[in-house]
């Protein structure tokens, strides 16, 4: 690789994209209820593109080597790539596309779509075009579809924005400005959930049982209203209800397990006002509301201490809202 850098260009261009957390609504969004998403900015992604002759190249922590060879787990991100280029009229070679992400894979904190996004927008800096916000959800949307199946697209659109989302399928997302500042803290189990698995689930539960299902589904969405209403006006008290509340939903749709369990009973335990997975589940991250910031990280610190892998405590402002 030193060899074929010392023939590139000074042309370097740069994708970042930070990460994202559902508050509150995953799969039932799927399943055409709102869902609420925070951008979170504590671990990101960055994509650089560089003119290298040949084939084009990826150099990721994962997998290094010829785009055309990558390994499944990327083919979304490759797809997502050769779709930027034709879009772009620019030839698939001579190209070095390196990503760094600080984003653990696999923990419900959108690293796939981030890295997809970061991508999109590197690609477009390197022929130096500007960009919409739907033609980087599109062509972003690529590598999640291919990765997930059927994804709602709220993680893309989490991604590129600056502010709590309320996302519906199909619907114009809007923005939610929250009345106070919110502490959470976010916490890793440790063990790598899928996406993909966990949604598929979810729908054969519902073929399955579809008034059963169909119920708990849009139980997670009268939450989800009933969250918005306590980010916007009623207050963390109720947010933290409403959270435990969605968790009750989740683990009766079989996506929560024992070790999200045991972080979520441990955090309410330790005073949070609400605790549940966030993301897909059976695997990945908790979310926990915080009586204050002091709280917070106290918070925090215990649950690194029962085994947490790490702990981001994480703040929603007021200034957080557009
Ligand atoms: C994943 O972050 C959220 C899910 O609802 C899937 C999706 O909305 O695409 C589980």
């Amino acid at each position: 690789m030193s060899a074929e850098k010392a023939t590139t260009t000074e042309k370097i261009a740069k994708g970042i994209a930070h990460s994202k957390l559902i508050l509150i609504g995953e799969h039932a969004v799927v399943h055409g209820q709102p869902a609420i998403a925070l951008p979170f900015p504590l671990v990101g992604v960055e994509a650089t593109v560089e003119h290298v002759p040949g084939s084009i190249q990826l150099d990721s922590s994962f997998y290094h080597g010829p785009m055309t060879s990558v390994p499944s787990s990327l083919k979304g991100i490759a797809n997502s790539v050769e779709a930027t280029l034709d879009y772009l009229k620019l030839p698939a070679k001579d190209l070095l596309i390196q990503i760094k992400s600080s984003i653990p894979p696999g923990k419900g904190l959108g690293s796939s779509a981030s890295v997809a996004i970061a991508l999109v927008k590197s690609l477009f800096s390197y022929v130096g075009k500007q960009y919409s916000k739907t033609e980087l959800l599109n062509l972003a949307n690529i590598a999640e579809t291919y990765n997930h199946g059927a994804p709602s697209g709220i993680d893309t659109l989490t991604i590129t924005s600056g502010s709590p989302v309320w996302f519906e399928k199909e619907h114009t997302a809007c923005f939610i400005k929250p009345s106070d500042d919110f502490h959470f803290i976010v916490a890793d189990s440790g063990r790598i959930g899928d996406t993909r698995t966990a949604v598929e689930s979810v729908a054969n539960l519902l073929k399955k049982a579809p008034r059963k299902i169909q119920r708990k589904i849009e139980r997670i969405g009268e939450l989800t209203f009933q969250a918005k209403h306590a980010l916007e006006e009623a207050g963390k008290s109720f947010l933290g209800q409403m959270l435990n509340e969605a968790q009750k939903e989740l683990e009766s749709l079989g996506v929560s397990d024992a070790g999200l369990n045991r972080l979520i009973y441990f955090a309410r335990q330790e005073g949070a006002l609400g605790a549940k997975l966030t993301g897909a589940g059976n695997g990945g991250c908790i979310i926990a509301l915080a009586q204050n910031e002091v709280h917070s990280r106290q918070l925090a610190e215990k649950l690194k201490q029962v085994g947490a892998q790490a702990v981001w405590p994480f703040v929603l402002s007021k200034q957080d809202g557009e």
